[in-house]
């Protein structure tokens, strides 16, 4: 059983965009915009902006009270839109619910959606013709190609229909060949489903809800899943150690797919910093 050491590619990733970035005179800049104060927002943002310094990007965090008005939230998102030094705009979601957050993911320009969440983009991903595709999904194809998995002709199966995980994620294993299955809140049976996958995607956001009745042997588990439980630690959707002697390789949680989102957020940063060149 190898497992998919995410930490350390993720490193291995952050090592070569710091490499790139030498050569250029203007740092690439990415915005991260927080509205409110969730706690787990507030980590992710931390960390996104953290690892920008590490590589050498500029990075600019803005912190907006949760009563913010749309309208507020729209200028801001505009400033940022015309400012030369930001390459990059991420709006961390989830937002307020008085907010339309469709509205504020489109009104980022294309060139500057590094989470790639705008229709635009999500466009070019469906189309194959992808320009900035959802840093989550990218980053576990990153973490197959790393343990050799051809995807093509497998039969991949999604938990979760999500925006930022699943759906995009079903696009990307549909271009690299798979054949894929994407089950949510209204999927019969999902057991039977997983049970006969290739490659098993937890985003559920359920902590432990995959176990060993779930999964063929020497099926590949990438698992997506953060949930914090009473204790306070961590853990993902799938249950390790009850599936980690069937399976053939399988993402820890942490360590595994959380780094791996991070990287791939500064390698989109650096791809729209480099088309704008
Ligand atoms: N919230 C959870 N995941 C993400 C993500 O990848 N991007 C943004 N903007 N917000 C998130």
């Amino acid at each position: 059983m190898k497992i998919i050491d995410g930490k350390t590619l993720a490193e291995n990733l952050r090592k070569n965009i710091a490499n790139e970035v030498k050569q250029y005179s203007r740092p690439p800049g990415l915005a991260v915009l927080l509205v409110g104060d969730d706690q787990a927002s507030q980590v992710y943002v931390r960390n996104k902006s953290r690892a920008c310094v590490e590589v050498g990007f500029y990075s600019d965090q803005i912190h907006k009270s949760a009563n913010i008005t749309q309208e507020e939230l729209l200028s801001e998102v505009q400033r940022l839109n015309e400012n030369n030094n930001i390459d990059g705009i991420l709006v961390q979601l989830p937002l307020p619910s008085h907010i339309d957050a469709n509205e504020i993911i489109e009104a980022i320009i294309p060139e500057k959606d590094v989470d790639g969440f705008s229709s635009e983009n999500v466009g070019k991903l469906s189309l194959n013709k992808p320009f900035i595709s959802p840093c989550t999904p990218k980053g576990v194809i990153k973490m197959l190609d790393s343990i050799k998995c051809d995807l093509r002709g497998k039969d991949c199966v999604i938990i979760g229909a999500s925006n930022i995980v699943g759906r995009p994620m079903a696009m990307e294993f549909l271009n690299a060949g798979a054949t894929v299955q994407v089950c949510h809140k209204e999927t019969k049976d999902i057991k039977q489903k997983t049970k006969s996958a290739d490659i098993i995607v937890a985003a559920a956001g359920v902590a432990n809800l995959v176990n060993s009745e779930w999964v063929k042997e020497g099926a590949v588990i990438i698992d997506v899943g953060i949930n914090r439980l009473e204790d306070g630690s961590m853990t993902g959707d799938v249950d390790f150690d009850d599936v980690k002697d069937t399976v053939s390789a399988i993402s820890p949680v942490p360590g595994g797919v959380g780094p791996m989102t991070i990287a791939v957020l500064l390698e989109n940063t650096l791809t729209a910093y480099q088309a704008k060149l």
